[in-house]
């Protein structure tokens, strides 16, 4: 008989000492008495590849991928879905027992689960939304939301060439507004997404209003710290429905925590309150 061999996973990025994934996994592993190490692994560009094949070498069943290498592992993925192709990034990387590397991209579906759980009545469908920024977690937020039937995605970015460069990508279906013109382009849109650092501890807010937005808008921010943003604040201010960034950070994990620990996690308040106070 050879030695138990626990599940390993893990999450690699550079710098990686701030990252809030180790307190999520370690949090289910715990609740749900599971056997299985979660690692947080440093791993700079120069190493990455061969970091990672050592990784799926000591039988590692996957890892996270955040800053910098998300991009980057698509190039060295033996496998894309749909999603990360899409995006163009990969946050989940699966070592399949051949020896291939497979890269998913959870955020969009992460972006979504949150919504769905936070707002149950919401619904996206055939209506506009309107997307602000046009940064990487941009990138997720529109394809998730063209995925979920949005007839239209207006996109918003102070730098108008990344929204156009964006637009371009995922065709027709997105629209782009003017940076000064964006509290004008909530008017009939059924979500209204800030995908900007802006309003995040030590940064600027976002200056809109939402005079324009429809009373049955869901409003919601990638940004979680704060958890309730001044765009958040704001949108409340004027009677609507807020959902904050923090879920779209767990939901994301439950893809890869089942896969590699054999169990789908629970997302509610006490894994909330275990990331926060991490
Ligand atoms: P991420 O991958 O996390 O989305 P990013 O690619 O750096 O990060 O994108 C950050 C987003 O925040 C971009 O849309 C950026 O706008 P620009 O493309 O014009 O840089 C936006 N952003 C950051 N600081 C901003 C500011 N002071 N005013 C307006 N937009 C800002």
């Amino acid at each position: 008989m050879s030695n138990e061999v626990i599940p390993l996973a893990g999450v690699v990025g550079w710098p990686i000492k701030h990252s809030k994934s180790p307190a999520l996994h370690g949090h289910w592993l715990k609740r749900y008495g599971l056997p299985g190490e979660y690692r947080r692994i440093a791993l700079s560009p120069e190493e990455f590849e061969s970091g990672l094949r050592k990784l799926a070498k000591k039988g590692f069943k996957g890892v996270n991928v955040t800053i910098p290498h998300k991009e980057a592992v698509l190039k060295l993925a033996d496998s894309i879905t749909d999603s990360a192709a899409l995006i163009g990034a990969a946050n989940t990387i699966h070592f399949h027992a051949d020896g291939s590397i497979g890269a998913d991209n959870t955020d969009g579906y992460g972006f979504i689960q949150n919504l769905r759980q936070s707002a149950p009545q919401w619904n996206p469908k055939t209506k506009p939304a309107l997307v602000i920024g046009a940064g990487g977690a941009a990138r997720a937020v529109v394809w998730a939301l063209l995925n979920e039937g949005a007839s239209t995605v207006r996109l918003a970015n102070r730098t108008r060439i990344r929204a156009e460069n964006l637009a371009n990508h995922f065709g027709a279906k997105v629209e782009v507004v003017e940076w000064n013109d964006v509290s004008e382009a909530m008017d009939g849109a059924a979500t209204l997404v800030n995908t900007t650092s802006l309003g995040m501890e030590g940064q600027p807010e976002l200056r809109v209003h939402f005079d324009d937005a429809p009373l049955d808008a869901l409003v919601t921010d990638i940004v979680y710290a704060p958890l309730i943003t001044p765009f958040l604040a704001k949108a409340q201010a004027r009677g609507l429905e807020t959902v904050d960034g923090l879920g779209m950070l767990l939901h994301q994990a439950v893809p890869g925590f089942e896969s590699w620990f054999e169990k789908k996690p629970e997302v509610d308040e006490d894994l909330r309150q275990a990331v926060l106070s991490a």
